[in-house]
């Protein structure tokens, strides 16, 4: 009897939780994703990256064509992760500047904009936080094609380390960051639909990106083991979502 009273409250409240849109919220807990740790390190590559790209107007002319896009925008989807992290990874407090700094960065309409950009994000990355608000939509972080560039070139690295596990120990890492940061932007293509047109395949769209960031998180957990089965097997079954959702989704004639 009391199990049944128990069940009958719960209703309104499950009823209540499906209603509630996840505007700007991650739908799952980043720790489960990836750890917020290893998202730092890959973010300040990021911001590396983004600093050789903008040394100088001809560098950035050439980057805007190719990489800049692709690694701002990356930038922000781990700024957004470590921001709503439940770790508490170095710079979350000013990760909200970093994410703007990076979107600025991909949107700059000249190479004065982008260094603007890339000035505050190096300022908040820094620890100068400089007061942007923590939500964010991610479905607008970055741009799908941008973002499935970077997921194909860590996947193809990964598919190097699922094959023969890497001698190195920092190999090995790079190869668990490859995958948690293939995780966490798994997220970013869960909220981003605008490719499915219809409605009714938006639960298919979501699902898949899931499985894509479920598996990946599987596959960084395998090499952080050093378990290179585990880490195969979720290489594998990502790579098998990843295949599905083009076939569904992108390979139309
Ligand atoms: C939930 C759906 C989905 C998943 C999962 C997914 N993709 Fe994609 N992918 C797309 C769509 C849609 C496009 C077309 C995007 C566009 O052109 O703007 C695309 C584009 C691409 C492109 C072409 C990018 C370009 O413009 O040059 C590559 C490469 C790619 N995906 C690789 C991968 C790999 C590798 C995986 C898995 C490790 C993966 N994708 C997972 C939906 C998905």
């Amino acid at each position: 009897m009391a199990r049944v009273c128990v069940w009958f409250l719960c209703v309104p409240a499950v009823v209540a939780a499906c209603l509630v849109p996840v505007f700007g919220a991650a739908p799952v807990k980043i720790k489960e994703v990836a750890p917020g740790a290893e998202l730092v390190v890959e973010a300040d590559a990021k911001i590396k990256a983004l600093e050789e790209s903008l040394a100088d107007n001809a560098k950035y002319t050439e980057a805007k064509g190719s990489t800049l896009t692709r690694d701002a925008g990356v930038l922000a989807v781990l700024a957004q992760s470590i921001l709503e992290s439940e770790d508490k990874p170095t710079w979350k407090g000013a990760a909200a500047d970093v994410r703007d700094g990076a979107i600025a960065i991909w949107s700059s309409k000249s190479y004065e904009e982008a260094k603007k950009g890339l000035d505050a994000v190096k300022a908040a990355a820094g620890g100068t936080a400089a007061g942007a608000k923590p939500e964010a939509e991610w479905n607008k972080l970055t741009k799908l094609g941008a973002l499935m560039k970077e997921v194909n070139a860590r996947n193809g690295k990964l598919r190097r380390a699922v094959r023969k596990l890497p001698e190195k120990d920092e190999e090995i890492a790079q190869a668990a960051r490859d995958a948690s940061v293939l995780a966490v932007l798994a997220l970013a293509t869960h909220e981003d639909t605008h490719e499915v047109k219809a409605d009714a395949d938006k639960p298919l769209w979501q699902s898949q990106s899931k499985e894509f960031g479920a598996q990946m998180t599987a596959a960084a957990a395998g090499f952080r083991a050093k378990d290179l089965a585990a880490a195969k097997k979720g290489f594998d079954a990502a790579n098998k979502a990843c295949n599905d959702c083009h076939k569904k989704f992108r390979d139309k004639e």
